[in-house]
């Protein structure tokens, strides 16, 4: 089995002080900053972009993990990587027909590449792109906002992608996002998350590195 990573998620940091913040998640032992990017147009929520990335580069080095959810991401995937993005990971629903051409993008910066398919897209849709993947995520929330509840169909997706992953012999990471909590933890690493994100349930914990070992064991 993969080792498991913890992967929080900066949109539920105080955006006041969000160099504090992530040295907080360094010190607290994750193992990267997933970085929520979102335009108020492929999701109903805006939050920062590529400066932040560039300056959050200058102060951790900790891989930064870029969900991009945002429309025509392939406009803005050379700046990620520029500013000192380690993964970027782009959506389905917002590539369709390109997606495997915005990977190939992500991949000759450099920089790792993920595709993202949201609670009501099927594993179906990204499965001829996974063996290009560096990561896969699946989202157990619909993009948007931090603190919702996990949708358990997730689950099941979770199996499909690891049994794809391992029939193409790959070393591709599985990652999963939303509703992720020290009560079901165990069941997405069972199904087959090896790269798990969390925002509020790092974020309101009031001991971070207690709650960060919890996840990871
Ligand atoms: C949702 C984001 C998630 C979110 C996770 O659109 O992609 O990364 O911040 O937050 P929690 O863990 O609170 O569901
Ligand atoms: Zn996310």
């Amino acid at each position: 089995m993969k080792n498991i990573k913890i992967a929080p998620s900066i949109l539920s940091a105080d955006f006041s002080k969000m160099g504090e913040e992530v040295k907080s998640l360094e010190a607290c032992g994750a193992d990267l900053v997933h970085c929520d990017v979102m335009d108020g147009v492929f999701v109903n929520n805006i939050t920062f972009g590529i400066k932040m990335v560039e300056d959050l580069r200058k102060i951790t080095a900790l891989p930064l993990d870029c969900h991009l959810m945002i429309v025509h991401p392939e406009k803005y995937v050379e700046r990620f990587a520029k500013a000192g993005a380690d993964i970027i990971t782009v959506h389905y629903e917002a590539c369709q027909d390109n997606l495997k051409e915005v990977l190939e993008l992500i991949k000759s910066t450099g920089v790792k590449c993920g595709a993202v398919i949201n609670p009501d897209t099927p594993v179906e849709k990204i499965k001829d792109v996974i063996p290009l993947c560096d990561m896969v995520l699946v989202m157990s929330v619909f993009p948007g906002f931090g603190g919702q509840k996990f949708i358990p169909e997730a689950l099941d997706k979770l199996r499909e992608v690891k049994a794809i992953v391992e029939n193409c012999g790959k070393d591709i990471d599985i990652q999963i996002d939303g509703g992720v909590s020290a009560e079901n933890v165990a069941q997405v690493k069972e199904a087959g998350a090896n790269v798990i994100v969390a925002g509020s349930a790092v974020f309101k914990a009031p001991d971070r590195a207690k709650i960060i070992a919890e996840l990871k064991a």
